[in-house]
């Protein structure tokens, strides 16, 4: 293992573990030995994924005309599923190895980490990986390198409803949150009554029995989406995807703040997903590896034509019914957050800080007595934190020296540390400081709320 592939591996082994120790995220039914990939997230990280949530429909639901929102069923009449192609298509390649009889996803657990296909997308690619796959598969549990023939492994989650577990019974946990915005285009046009170009915008848990689950919150069996379906003119397809992918590279660069330099797009042209006609994938430099984190396809008319007998939109106009087309710009929640980490963290001489975002992160300021055992610093300090918190998420720590203190607070990406020492109780200031550059400057008690709501 090369010094680069160590450090990385390392980097991503810090980041769990602070997620663990500091309330971002825990291996899910801990206390009973865990199940495979299940993870929990804690108060800090609820509400950093919180707040992604939040901005994400700010953005693309509340300050948009022309896109509305809606929160369907995570079960659905499988004869949806039927009708998607999703209990036909949806799947991935499974091979087993003859040796350990141990099953993997064959793209992504035979190719160790650092390959890499010399094309990404486009004429050749197909058979690039299968030269590399016969020369170099090697199992990642035994060594073994003999497989079974690959063969399609469905990943919808079944279970049953209602008391028999018979076949009549049988229903599936949404593998994408999109299908609710296609079967309920009708309703949602009659009652919005928009007119296209508009969208339909849902976030929701979606849930895939994938087959080689891993890398911390980068791919679990159960994992929150954020889906745009936008309905448009056959005719117009291109320019709405060209939309959409400027505004996908937006909430990357303002809305999340991750490094340019670590995201990457590329045009799918092997493997696209069954319903796509094309497909953008943008991926992100994570510690492990170039990996998807969001993306961007062209869906035609092929699911509305799947869920409606009749054409189910008519133009007021000209009076012609017709099927629209749609783009789906596709943003995976827990991927975000991951981005958003290892973007974010960052080791300084003395300290570890998460660089995030202000308004990301989980708490916007921390409210501390420079001196714990001064009762008439820490009822003022107190005073201000029950004041700052009917407006923004804040923390309040009296434990330690203030200097521990600014650090815990960074560790955890808090923006501001604001000190109540005995200047305050002349003067009515404070010290405010910053995380980033840690320097530090007095505002008036009565200005931090405002200087808050600039700030983050
Ligand atoms: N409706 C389209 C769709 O579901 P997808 O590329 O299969 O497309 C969209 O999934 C996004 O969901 C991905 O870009 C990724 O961010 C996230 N995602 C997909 N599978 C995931 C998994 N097993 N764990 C975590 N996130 C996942």
């Amino acid at each position: 293992m090369s010094k680069i592939e160590r450090e990385k591996n390392n980097l991503m082994e810090k980041i769990v573990s602070l997620c663990k120790r500091r309330g971002f995220i825990f291996p899910g039914s801990e206390i009973y030995g865990g199940l495979a990939n299940s993870w929990d997230y804690g108060e800090l990280g609820a509400q950093l994924k919180k707040n992604i949530k939040d901005i994400w429909w700010k953005r693309f639901v509340e300050q948009r005309d022309d896109v509305v929102g809606i929160d369907s069923a995570l079960i659905m009449n499988p004869k949806v599923w039927e009708a998607s192609g999703h209990l036909k298509e949806f799947s991935d390649p499974l091979v087993e190895c003859k040796k350990c009889h141990e099953r993997f996803r064959e793209t992504e657990v035979i190719f160790p980490n650092e390959y890499m296909p010399k094309k990404r997308g486009g004429a050749g690619m197909k058979e690039e990986i299968e030269k590399y796959m016969k020369e170099n598969k090697k199992c990642p549990n035994c060594g073994g390198e003999e497989f079974t023939a690959s063969r399609n492994f469905n990943l919808m989650l079944k279970t049953f409803l209602g008391p028999a577990e018979e076949k009549a019974n049988e229903v599936y946990f949404r593998p994408e949150t999109a299908q609710a915005m296609f079967v309920d285009f009708k309703n949602v046009l009659e009652t919005s009554r928009k007119k296209i170009p508009f969208g339909i915008a849902q976030i929701g848990k979606a849930f895939r029995n994938e087959i080689t689950p891993g890398n911390f919150i980068f791919r679990t069996r159960e994992f929150e989406q954020m889906e745009i379906e936008y309905f448009v003119k056959k005719n117009e397809w291109e320019k709405w995807f060209e939309y959409w992918r400027k505004e996908m590279w937006t909430w990357m660069i303002d809305g999340l703040s991750l490094k340019k330099s670590n995201i990457h797009e590329f045009e799918v042209s092997d493997g696209r997903a069954h319903y796509s006609k094309k497909t953008m994938d943008f991926e992100y430099d994570f510690p492990f590896g170039r990996k998807e984190l969001y993306g961007l396809a062209y869906r035609t008319d092929f699911d509305l034509k799947n869920h409606f007998a009749e054409p189910p939109y008519c133009d007021n106009g000209t009076g012609e019914k017709f099927y629209p087309h749609v783009i789906e710009p596709t943003w995976g929640v827990d991927r975000s957050v991951l981005a958003v980490l290892c973007d974010a963290y960052q080791e300084e001489s003395e300290r570890i800080v998460l660089k995030l975002k202000p308004s990301l992160a989980p708490y916007k300021a921390a409210v501390f007595p420079l001196l714990a055992n001064k009762p008439e610093l820490v009822k003022l300090a107190r005073k201000i934190y029950n004041d700052l918190r009917k407006d923004f998420m804040v923390a309040f720590d009296d434990r330690g020296n203030i200097g521990k203190r600014y650090y815990s607070q960074d560790e955890i990406g808090t923006p501001f540390g604001v000190t109540v020492d005995f200047q305050t109780m002349e003067d009515e200031t404070v010290t405010v400081r910053d995380r980033d550059t840690m320097k530090q400057e007095r505002i008036k008690i009565k200005e931090l709320k405002s200087f808050l709501r600039d700030n983050v």
